[in-house]
C-alpha cells in the first residue's frame, strides 16, 4: 500500500542518526566564536540538510521517527501556534506519539511510525480523487521536468488550455478563467469583477457562509467567531437566512428602495462548512429569477462543491442553473497542488480587457498547477467522480440516518449530498468525543469550521464500497461506546 516505506521504520540500515541528532550534538557544543551571524547560519544549514535528508527518503530508525515526532510537536508550539500542542485530535487521540502526517494513497493515510488512517475528510474537499492520484501526480512530475513556474510575461501553454476546458465543463456560457491558488483568492477576484463590471459596491451574503479568510472574502463571512477580532471589513455586505429566497427579494428591495447599490448575490450552492446544508430544492432556480430580475449578478463559490463533490460536476446543476461568475477551488489542483479560479462570462469579463493587469499574481495559475488541474478533470471524467459520489453519498446518507433513528439521544441530523455530508450531535462535546474515537479506531473526520456539532463526512469521491462500509462500522462502534459512557 505504501510501497513498503513507511512499514519498516525500524529496520533501516541507513538510519539518519547523525544527521537526526545534529542539532543536539553538534549544534549546541560547536558555537563559532565571536559571530553569531555565522553561528547561526551554520545551524539553519544543518536543519536543512537535516530536513532534506528526510525529504529524499533516508530511512530512519524507529527512535528517530519518534523523535522527529516530538520534535515536530515542539516546533508547532514554539514556532507555528501553542494550540497545536493542545485540543488537537491528531495530538491528543493518537496514543502514546502524536500522529504526523506522512504518506498516504488514494483513500488511506499512514502517519511515520506506519499507523493506518482510512480519509473520511478528504482534506477538506481536496482530495475528490484521492491522496496521490497517479495520473496527477504523473503529470505534475512531468511538468516539473519541464518548467514549474511561469515567467508571466510569455504565453503559458497550460493556463491556456486549463481555461478552455474549463469553459467547456462549466455550465451556460462561463468562459473565461483567471486561475489562483486558494479559494478565498477566487473569492476576491469575483468580487473585483463583480464591482468593476457593474460600478457598484455592494454585496448580499448569507449567515452562515464561508468564503475564505482574506479581507474581502472575509467581509461575506457569515459566522461571528471568523468576523470579530479582524473588524471593521467591507461595510457594504447584508447577509440573509440561506435558504430563503424570499428574504433575499426583500433586502434587494430595500436596496433599491434606499438606493444602496448591490453588484452581486454571493451564496454557496451548498453551505459546506456550515454544516453540509442543502437549501430547498427550488431556492437556487428561483435566487437565479431574482438576481436576473434586480439586475445584480449571482456568484456561485463552487471551491467546495465543485468538480463532483455533491454527486454532480458542478453542485448548481442540480438545479440546472447558470450563475454568472463561478469560484472553484480545492479539489481543482487533484489533490497534488494548489489551484482556484473563477470563472465569467465574455460580457462580464470585458472590463478586464481594457487592462488586462489590473488583477493579476506572481504564481496563481503556474504550470504546475494547470498541469495538476487537467489532470484532475481528466480523472474526474475517466472515473465519473460526480457518478460515484452521488451513488455512494446516497448510499451513506442513508447509513447516516439509519444510525440517527438508533441512536437518536446523540445524534440530530444526517444531511448533505453526494459525498458532502454531515452528521449533527446533540451537543458540541459529543461531536468532540466522535471525532476523537473515530481517529482513535483509524478513521479521520473532522468538525465544520462554522459548526462544531456537525461532523463533516467527505471521503474521496472514488473511496471503495469496503471502506465506506468500515467506516460506517466504526462509528456505530464509537456511537455504542459514547452512549454506553465508556471511555
Ligand atoms: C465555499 C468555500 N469558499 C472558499 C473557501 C476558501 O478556500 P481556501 O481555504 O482555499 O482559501 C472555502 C474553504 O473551505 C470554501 O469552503
Amino acid at each position: 500500500m505504501f510501497n513498503g516505506q513507511t512499514q519498516t521504520v525500524a529496520t533501516s540500515p541507513l538510519g539518519l542518526r547523525p544527521v537526526i541528532d545534529a542539532k543536539i550534538s553538534t549544534l549546541k557544543t560547536k558555537p563559532i566564536e565571536n559571530d553569531p551571524q555565522r553561528s547561526q547560519h551554520e545551524e539553519v544549514r544543518h536543519e536543512c540538510r537535516k530536513w532534506l535528508d528526510i525529504i529524499s527518503g533516508v530511512m530512519l530508525e524507529e527512535r528517530q521517527h519518534r523523535r522527529m515526532i516530538e520534535e515536530t510537536l515542539e516546533n508547532h508550539v514554539q514556532f507555528v501556534n501553542r494550540q497545536w500542542g493542545e485540543a488537537r485530535k491528531s495530538v491528543s487521540a493518537a496514543g502514546d506519539y502524536a500522529c504526523l502526517e506522512w504518506m498516504g494513497q488514494a483513500s488511506k493515510f499512514c502517519d511515520n511510525l506506519g499507523r493506518e488512517y482510512i480519509d473520511c475528510l478528504g482534506g477538506y474537499g481536496l482530495y475528490n480523487a484521492g491522496i496521490r492520484h497517479p495520473k496527477i501526480v504523473k503529470a505534475v512530475a512531468a511538468q516539473l521536468q519541464r518548467n514549474p513556474l511561469s515567467s508571466q510575461e510569455l504565453l503559458d501553454p497550460l493556463r491556456g488550455a486549463l481555461s478552455k476546458i474549463l469553459a467547456h465543463i462549466t455550465p451556460g456560457d462561463l468562459q473565461y478563467s483567471f486561475l489562483i491558488n486558494n479559494g478565498t483568492d477566487a473569492v476576491e477576484g469575483a468580487m473585483k469583477l463583480a464591482r468593476a463590471y457593474t460600478g457598484k459596491h455592494g454585496f448580499i451574503s448569507s449567515l452562515g457562509a464561508f468564503h475564505g479568510k482574506s479581507l474581502g472574502s472575509l467581509s461575506l463571512m457569515g459566522k461571528l467567531r471568523y468576523r470579530k477580532a479582524f473588524e471593521p471589513l467591507l461595510p457594504d455586505v447584508s447577509f440573509v437566512e440561506f435558504g430563503d429566497e424570499e428574504e433575499l427579494e426583500f433586502e434587494l428591495q430595500k436596496a433599491n428602495k434606499i438606493g444602496w447599490p448591490i453588484a452581486a448575490v454571493v451564496l454557496e450552492p451548498i453551505q459546506g462548512e456550515a454544516g453540509a446544508i442543502v437549501p430547498p430544492n427550488d431556492y437556487w432556480p428561483k435566487v437565479r429569477e431574482i438576481c436576473t430580475q434586480y439586475g445584480v449578478l449571482l456568484v456561485a463559490d463552487e471551491v467546495q462543491t465543485g468538480l463532483g463533490r455533491t454527486g454532480k460536476m458542478f453542485a448548481v446543476e442540480h438545479w440546472n442553473v447558470k450563475p454568472d461568475i463561478m469560484c472553484l477551488g480545492k479539489a481543482l489542483g487533484g489533490g497534488v497542488m494548489p489551484l482556484a479560479a473563477f470563472v465569467s462570462t465574455a460580457k462580464i469579463w470585458s472590463v478586464f480587457e481594457k487592462d488586462p493587469q489590473v488583477h493579476s499574481s506572481t504564481t496563481g495559475g503556474n504550470p504546475l498547477a494547470c498541469a495538476a488541474g487537467i489532470a484532475a478533470i481528466m480523472v474526474t471524467l475517466e472515473e465519473d467522480l460526480p457518478g460515484q459520489a452521488a451513488r455512494k453519498g446516497a448510499y451513506m446518507l442513508a447509513a447516516m440516518r439509519n444510525l440517527q433513528e438508533r441512536y437518536g439521544e446523540l445524534i440530530s441530523a444526517a444531511r448533505g449530498k453526494g459525498l458532502l455530508l454531515g452528521m449533527q450531535f446533540k451537543s458540541a462535546e459529543i461531536g468532540w468525543q466522535i471525532v476523537s474515537r473515530l481517529f482513535r479506531k483509524g478513521v479521520l473526520v473532522a468538525g465544520t469550521m462554522s459548526n462544531s456539532e456537525t461532523v463533516r463526512f467527505e471521503p474521496a469521491l472514488n473511496i471503495p464500497d469496503v471502506l465506506i462500509d468500515e467506516i460506517l462500522n466504526r462509528l456505530e462502534d464509537t456511537l455504542r461506546e459514547v452512549r454506553e459512557g465508556r471511555i
